[in-house]
């Protein structure tokens, strides 16, 4: 087949060389009169992972429709270093604040998601953490699909992965396991590419205090707890993205895979009526117009929108619940009351210790002579510090066996098993908040993995271009309030292992570790680490909650299907996009087993 006339693809997009199924303009999707199998809406994490495998039968025609703009050329989503900066409030950020957040003290917070292709994935911070086979089992037992088993996923996660050499080659030997890793996968995953200061200590206290923080060699093996070499999604010194990755030059040139930029989706429309409608048409804005354009797609339109992007599409198209959207004069397509409802997330707690050194990343901060230089020899040869983000090291620990924080509380344990951790710390060589003027500083940031609290997204008008009320309830429930106290504690102790002996000198900000010092101070400073799940909740078939089924299509409607992050029923105790990749993965065998 004959692609695009040559004159056609010279007016198409500045970055020709790389792949022209990317358009800027929706004339020039529309002059090549195309009828699409599959829509994808989002060109995010999830989203580009189905774009690529569904494109991988060259009978399917696949749009994607991504309402930000190109990833390419963007130093601060390329840079590792330079994640901090990706968002909030760029070009590349969709600019979300939170309501006040009660268990912040009334405080809102900014929270980030990618608006850009590669979505989120192209302004993370690049951690690669699975989770535990705890929260994937759950995930089995509470939608009834063993298919979501760690068991049944493990060759999925391995489908994402590339397991790549660090950039400084490195010895890795006993830094990761091989045999929980993918060799011939798209994302690639890496360890560190440029060793810290502070590696050493780190690795030595893991076997001080009491075995406490023990050393775990891969924490992606389905058993997390412990403290371990952080993995990253990283190649060549650069991120990598699902942008980068899935939608790479060879998998653009498919002439069956096409993106259309600046598109964002309004709604989604019934395309038949009756009892069970299909729901295969999208109607969007393109390019900054506002005029509403549709495309129906002939087998199913997919919506991979985010934890955030998902429920607001949903709710204005009326799946949600009716009785809230009729009083919105949004009328009811389909009653789904969970639609936006059991958002979950994880708090995160900044916290520093000055220490008895000028080799932390506070020196370049400060020293714009040494940060050019940084940048000179990562642009020289993708060397230096600038190759990793700014985490050394991750710990995943449960809270003490004789804590009373469920107990006190009246619930269960919170976290999905034993093998599961309850709070993570975040090791770094310095602050990641801009740091005051003096001072050398090491952080242990906390944050709260497995937690109870549940929030929400909602819509407070019928116009789908205002921006949705975000609630994540951070620290909302005293359960989370106590899990957090107690990694507050656990990252202070760390610090007094023998190690860091003259070399942590005091903590910064935290006044005591009596637990109302440590609970003012979490209320003044904690925020998020931006893993928003669990707003399209799968459940299992016939369940009188949740949105779609252990297969992903949106209960009681045809045509649609949501593949991101939104659909988990928990939240795993890990960073999210590697759940976002194999929710990917295995959505994208299901529609080509349900189309064959
Ligand atoms: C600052 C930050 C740091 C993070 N760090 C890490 C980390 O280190 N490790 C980790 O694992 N996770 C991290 N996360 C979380 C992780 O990146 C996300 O959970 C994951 O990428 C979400 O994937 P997704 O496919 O569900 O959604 P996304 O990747 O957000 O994709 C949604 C896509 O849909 C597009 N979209 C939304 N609405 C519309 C619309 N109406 N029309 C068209 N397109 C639309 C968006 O622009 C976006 O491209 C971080 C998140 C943030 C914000
Ligand atoms: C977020 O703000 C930046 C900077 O003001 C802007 O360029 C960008 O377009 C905004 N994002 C959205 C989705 O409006
Ligand atoms: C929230 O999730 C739980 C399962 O964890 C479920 O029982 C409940 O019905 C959900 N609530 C809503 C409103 O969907
Ligand atoms: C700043 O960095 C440069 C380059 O490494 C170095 O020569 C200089 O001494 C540093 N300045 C200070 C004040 O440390
Ligand atoms: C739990 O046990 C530790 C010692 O192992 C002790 O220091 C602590 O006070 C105990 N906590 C509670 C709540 O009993
Ligand atoms: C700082 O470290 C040096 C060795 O590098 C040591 O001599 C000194 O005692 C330390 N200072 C403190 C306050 O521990």
């Amino acid at each position: 087949m004959l692609r695009l006339l040559p004159t056609l693809v010279l007016a198409l997009s500045t970055t020709l060389c790389s792949g022209v199924a990317i358009f800027e303009n929706v004339a020039d999707l529309n002059a090549l009169n195309v009828k699409f199998d599959f829509i994808v809406v989002g060109g995010g994490t999830a989203g580009n992972v189905v774009a690529n495998r569904l494109s991988e039968n060259s009978k399917y025609k696949v749009l994607v429709l991504e309402a930000g703009g190109s990833n390419a050329g963007v130093q601060n989503i390329i840079v590792p270093y330079f994640c901090p900066r990706a968002t909030p409030d760029t070009a590349q950020d969709w600019n979300f604040t939170t309501t006040p957040q009660v268990g912040l003290g009334g405080r809102t917070v900014t929270y980030n998601r990618g608006f850009v292709l590669g979505g989120t994935s192209s302004v993370n911070y690049m951690v690669y953490a699975r989770g535990s086979k705890d929260d994937f089992n759950r995930w089995a037992a509470v939608t009834g699909d063993s298919g979501w088993s760690w068991d049944s996923l493990l060759p999925y996660f391995k489908k994402n992965e590339i397991w790549t050499a660090p950039q400084d080659h490195h010895n890795t030997a006993g830094q990761f396991n091989p045999a929980v890793h993918g060799t011939s996968g798209i994302n690639s995953v890496t360890l560190s590419g440029s060793p810290t200061p502070i590696d050493s200590r780190i690795i030595a206290a893991t076997s001080q205090l009491n075995g406490d923080y023990p050393f775990n060699l891969d924490m992606n093996s389905g058993t997390p707890l412990g403290i371990g070499w952080q993995q990253l999604t990283i190649k060549n010194g650069e991120r990598s993205s699902s942008a980068t990755s899935y939608l790479a030059p060879q998998y653009l040139a498919r002439p069956n895979l096409y993106v259309l930029l600046h598109a964002r989706v309004t709604r989604v429309l019934p395309t038949t009526s009756g009892a069970t409608p299909s729901v295969r048409t999208v109607e969007f804005v393109q390019g900054g117009s506002t005029q509403r354009l549709t495309l129906t797609a002939t087998n199913e339109v997919i919506l991979s929108a985010g934890s955030i992007g998902t429920p607001t599409i949903l709710l204005h198209s009326g799946i949600g619940d009716s009785k809230t959207l009729t009083g919105l004069g949004i009328p009811s397509l389909k009653n789904l009351p969970s639609v936006g409802q059991n958002l979950t997330d994880h708090s995160l707690l900044f916290l520093s210790f000055l220490v008895n050194s000028t080799n932390t990343f506070e020196a370049a901060t400060r020293n714009a002579t040494l940060a050019a230089q940084q940048l000179a020899q990562w642009t020289a040869s993708r060397t230096g510090p600038l190759v990793d983000n700014p985490i050394s090291h991750l710990g995943w620990l449960r809270v003490p066996s004789n804590s009373t924080v469920f107990s006190a509380n009246g619930v269960q344990d919170t976290s999905a098993g034993p093998n599961t951790p309850h709070f993570e710390l975040l090791i770094s060589n310095g602050m990641i908040p801009p740091p005051p003027p003096a001072g050398n500083f090491l952080s242990v940031l906390t944050a709260v993995v497995s937690p109870a609290s549940r929030g929400s997204i909602t819509i407070s008008s019928s116009d789908p271009l205002a921006a949705p009320i975000i609630n994540p309830n951070l620290l909302g429930s005293p359960v989370d309030v106590g899990i957090m106290r107690e990694a507050v504690k656990s990252a202070v102790r760390f610090t007094t292992a023998p190690a860091w002996a003259g070399y942590v000198l005091s903590t910064v900000g935290l006044t005591g570790t009596s637990d109302a010092a440590i609970d003012a101070y979490v209320k003044a400073n904690a925020g998020t680490i931006y893993h928003p799940v669990g707003t399209a909740s799968m459940s299992p078939k016939g369940a009188q909650w949740g949105v779609v089924d252990p297969d992903l299509t949106v209960k009681g409607l045809t045509g649609l299907r949501i593949v991101d992050v939104s659909v988990a029923p928990f939240i795993p105790a890990a960073h999210t996009q590697a759940s976002a990749y194999v929710i990917g993965e295995r959505a994208s065998d299901l529609i080509k087993v349900a189309f064959p």
